[in-house]
């Protein structure tokens, strides 16, 4: 996984006096090195012993280049042994290695710009510094947008060891369990045959993409959104249409600015609800506005709305009704990764009405995975099966954390403005501009990492720096405290 993202182009930089120092190439074995909003490719810098300059300090080294390259980056170097590393990131977006930050000097180091250099990344995804938060664990980790981690034992104390004893590991159906399909269905309010399972939406995002669409065809996006829900239909090289929705209007749903963008070439429109990141909730009046909308402007076009945070409720609100069974036209996703804070189990879903549709998703399915993993399935149903119990002190957590970052937010609004969740373990704050101007935005990131904060840059959901994901469900209380007073001290630090 890690080596996948490994770069393998080599840095060089000058230390102030003019000496060429070769930073880096490619190292194995560590982590990738995102990345800068959109542009950047994940890569992994070392300062090898024999490369280093004798006596070379962090201060010292204050450019250097990369062909096709120019953004700023910070470098970790070793004090004892030239191992490895390092890393991302755009100022304005990234967020450097603070892991190994106690551990290394830091040195920063400027490369020329890859935003040019998206011609020499070369691959059919666009890269998204979202993947940082695969691979970096910062001790405030408010980047996160899962609940909390489900613990293997913990899933095991509830269904017990017999209840996958006797399991086969043989491959799985092209469909999915027909146990778990018929626990979807229960949930969604559908027959189990509108089910296909998946390995996470992250799948079903893909197969969509590819099966829906063809490369001359549209989609119309809202945004801000998971970079994935955008990025499969780029790769998928289908022409995506952006509709972006304002923090100002509390990112609702703009219909009016939908149905501008729709035509008979759009075969979909991509929604979430609520949406990532921001948390707001899509009403069901705006889902038939648009559909009708779709019906005059696009009929060939399909509706998907993730709702993968659709069970990540607060406290004990029930969980509102999956849109799956309002239209045929409507496909809905879901998975156990967030709410039930399993995302490691690879489990996700898509409903489809149309059964040519469902056909051609499952076959493309069989082409790439074949089957899903027998073992994640089996305790996925298991998990769906005690899905009250295993939710309910996650939604505790997710309500309590609220609370605290609404007390935290309004003591501190004259920096920051927040739009408000519905649901959903994360949602947007934003800088304000009268106390953050472009260059203290820029600080803000650059010091997150050194405080050991993540977040979820704004431009990684195709937002402005100033705004930022923060995720609420994923670290217990006390730490979550910690975290936003820590974030507090960071504002108060870099602001103007
Ligand atoms: C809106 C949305 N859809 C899909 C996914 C992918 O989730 P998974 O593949 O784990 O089910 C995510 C993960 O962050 C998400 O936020």
């Amino acid at each position: 996984m890690r080596d996948r993202y490994a770069a393998t182009r080599t840095l060089h930089a000058w230390a102030t006096d003019g000496t060429p120092v070769a930073l880096g190439e490619r190292l194995p074995r560590f982590r990738p090195s995102p990345a800068r909003g959109e542009m950047a490719e994940s890569r992994t810098f070392r300062m090898a012993g024999a490369q280093s300059p004798a006596g070379c300090r962090g201060a010292d080294i204050r450019r250097a280049q990369e062909v096709g390259s120019s953004e700023r980056c910070t470098v970790s170097r070793p004090r004892q042994s030239a191992r490895e590393l390092f890393s991302p990131a755009d100022s304005r977006v990234g967020q450097a290695g603070s892991r190994w930050a106690d551990s290394h000097d830091r040195l920063t180091v400027e490369e020329r710009s890859w935003v040019e250099g998206v011609e020499s990344w070369g691959g059919r995804f666009p890269v998204n510094g979202i993947i940082n938060l695969l691979d970096r664990f910062p001790t405030h980790n408010l980047g996160e947008s899962t609940s909390q981690d489900l613990v293997f034992g913990e899933l095991l104390d509830v269904i017990g060891m017999d209840a996958v004893r006797d399991l086969r590991l043989g491959y799985g159906s092209a469909l999915g369990s027909a146990p778990l399909r018929d626990r979807i269905a229960d949930i969604s309010a559908v027959p189990a045959d509108h089910v296909v399972t998946t390995q996470g939406v992250g799948l079903a995002l893909f197969l969509l993409a590819f099966e829906q669409c063809r490369a001359d065809d549209e989609v119309v996006i809202t945004t801000p959104c998971f970079p994935p829900s955008r990025d499969a239909l780029t790769g998928a090289g289908v022409t995506v249409i952006p509709v972006p929705l304002n923090f100002d209007d509390g990112y609702r749903l703009d219909v009016d600015k939908i149905a501008q963008r729709l035509g008979p070439r759009t075969r979909l429109v991509s929604l979430a609800s609520p949406q990532n990141p921001s948390g707001v909730r899509i009403l069901d009046s705006e889902v038939e506005e648009l559909l009708r909308a779709m019906e005059r402007k696009a009929p060939d076009a399909l509706l998907l709305v993730d709702e993968i945070y659709r069970d990540a409720t607060y406290g004990d609100e029930p969980t509102p009704p999956s849109f799956a069974a309002l239209d045929p036209r409507i496909i809905t996703t879901g998975s156990i990764s967030k709410a039930y804070g399993a995302p490691g189990l690879r489990v996700g879903w898509m409903t489809v009405a149309d059964p040519v549709l469902r056909a051609r998703l499952t076959v493309a399915k069989m082409n790439i995975v074949l089957s899903s993993s027998v073992l994640d399935e089996a305790l996925a149903e298991r998990i769906l099966a005690h899905r009250e119990q295993i939710l309910a002190p996650r939604c505790t957590l997710l309500d309590e954390a609220l609370k605290v970052l609404a007390g935290w937010q309004a003591q501190h609004q004259h920096l920051l403005d927040w739009v408000r969740p519905d649901g959903g373990a994360m949602c947007c704050l934003r800088l304000r501009s009268d106390h953050f101007d472009d260059s203290s935005v820029a600080r803000f990131w650059e010091r997150l990492p050194e405080n050991d904060i993540q977040l979820g840059a704004g431009p990684w959901f195709g937002e402005s720096p100033s705004v930022f994901r923060l995720g609420f469900g994923y670290l217990p209380l006390p730490d979550f405290h910690a975290a936003l007073k820590r974030l507090a001290d960071t504002l108060h630090d870099v602001r103007d």
